[in-house]
């Protein structure tokens, strides 16, 4: 197929754009390489593959980078939490503007499939199970509770600790913090454009996602690049609140996989496919994993929190491998060894 890959360059879309090489497609890139997240550094395409270097808000590039194309798959995004509520506008016009500008362009130029790299932040402190009421969707947290170290989110009727459901994509999405809301909102300029145009979206929400080229040493880096970073100068890994947090931590590879099986496979209407490997682990497993695998300290917890953290978000992902045929290849340990020896 010939596709647009917008965000070609950044951590995920390298891998997405090697696996779409891998199964003979016909790539176009277009990023904006930003500052924040490649410091400058040039990039250039692997061999066969166009290049567009622009911003995906400018319609200009945006059009260029679309001439001759059947499908998009949209990544470009500023990612992480966030420093502070001053990243708000940041992500709302690189987010939402961009995927806004896209679409119109993807309008333009009559082209109707789009995959979307969504997020599980989308479902806010997911599922929760009470002994007395069930499923619910726990309460956020507040500060007072976290700084008397009550992490975990109570039962919103009866205020009971609540164990962890897995989230289906049918949960209520109930987005946390600016990033959480701009991936919302990306999917509902999504589906209006869906609906108007009667294009096709497969909305990816991604666990976290882990592996080779993981951004670092920036204040959007994930966990476990943080703890990778720390076990290299010999520093035990910071693990906040009490370590208990769990999280779905899929490899990139297999992400890239799940990515480009939608925009192979995908071909009715709007829908939403989880994308964790199926078996979630807490962050201090994770940073006990690194440490081990790089024989450094015992990780530290710290009892510290970020207010725009949720506390557990696991995912269900059966719908993408039934409907996609995706199947986590990675194992989390191997996935673990492999980050400690690129460290
Ligand atoms: C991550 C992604 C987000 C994605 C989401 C999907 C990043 C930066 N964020 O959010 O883009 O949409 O998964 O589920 O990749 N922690 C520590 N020590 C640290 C840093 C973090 O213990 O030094 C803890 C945090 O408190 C949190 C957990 O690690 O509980 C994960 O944090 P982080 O890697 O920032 O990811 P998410 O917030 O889950």
């Amino acid at each position: 197929m010939r596709t647009l890959l917008t965000g070609g360059a950044g951590f995920i879309g390298q891998h997405v754009l090697r696996e779409l090489l891998a199964r003979g497609h016909d790539v176009c890139v277009l990023d904006s390489l930003r500052e924040d997240v490649h410091g400058g550094r040039p990039w250039a395409p692997p061999p066969g593959v166009a290049f567009v270097h622009g911003d995906v808000r400018d319609p200009a590039a945006v059009d260029r980078a679309l001439q001759g194309r059947e499908s998009v798959l949209h990544l470009a995004a500023k990612v992480g939490l966030g420093v502070d509520v001053g990243d708000m506008p940041d992500y709302a016009s690189s987010n939402d503007v961009g995927t806004a500008v896209l679409l119109a362009g993807m309008a333009r130029a009559r082209i109707d499939r789009l995959v979307l790299a969504s997020s599980m932040v989308v479902y806010g402190e997911g599922l929760g199970v009470c002994p007395a009421h069930g499923s619910v969707a726990p309460a956020p947290r507040c500060e007072k509770a976290l700084a008397a170290g009550q992490f975990e989110p109570p039962c919103p009727v009866c205020g009971t600790p609540l164990a962890t459901g897995l989230v289906s994509e049918s949960a209520a999405l109930d987005p946390r913090n600016a990033y959480a809301t701009s991936k919302v909102a990306q999917e509902f300029y999504a589906a209006n454009w869906a609906r108007t145009t009667g294009g096709t979206v497969a909305a990816m929400r991604y666990h976290n996602v882990y592996g080779p080229g993981m951004p670092r040493n920036t204040p959007y880096a994930g966990v476990a690049a943080i703890f990778t970073s720390a076990l290299r100068q010999g520093k035990p890994p910071q693990v906040f609140e009490d370590g208990g947090q769990r999280r779905d931590f899929v490899h990139v590879r297999d992400v890239a996989a799940a990515t480009v099986a939608a925009c192979e496979k995908h071909e009715t209407a709007v829908r939403a496919f989880n994308v964790g490997s199926g078996t979630p682990r807490t962050v201090g497993e994770m940073a006990a994993a690194l440490a081990s695998a790089m024989k450094g300290p015992t990780p530290q917890l710290t009892g510290h929190y970020r207010l725009g953290d949720v506390r557990h978000i696991t995912a269900d992902s059966s719908r993408l491998r039934a409907e996609l045929d995706w199947h986590p290849q990675v194992e989390f340990a191997a996935g673990m060894q492999e980050l400690a020896a690129n460290a």
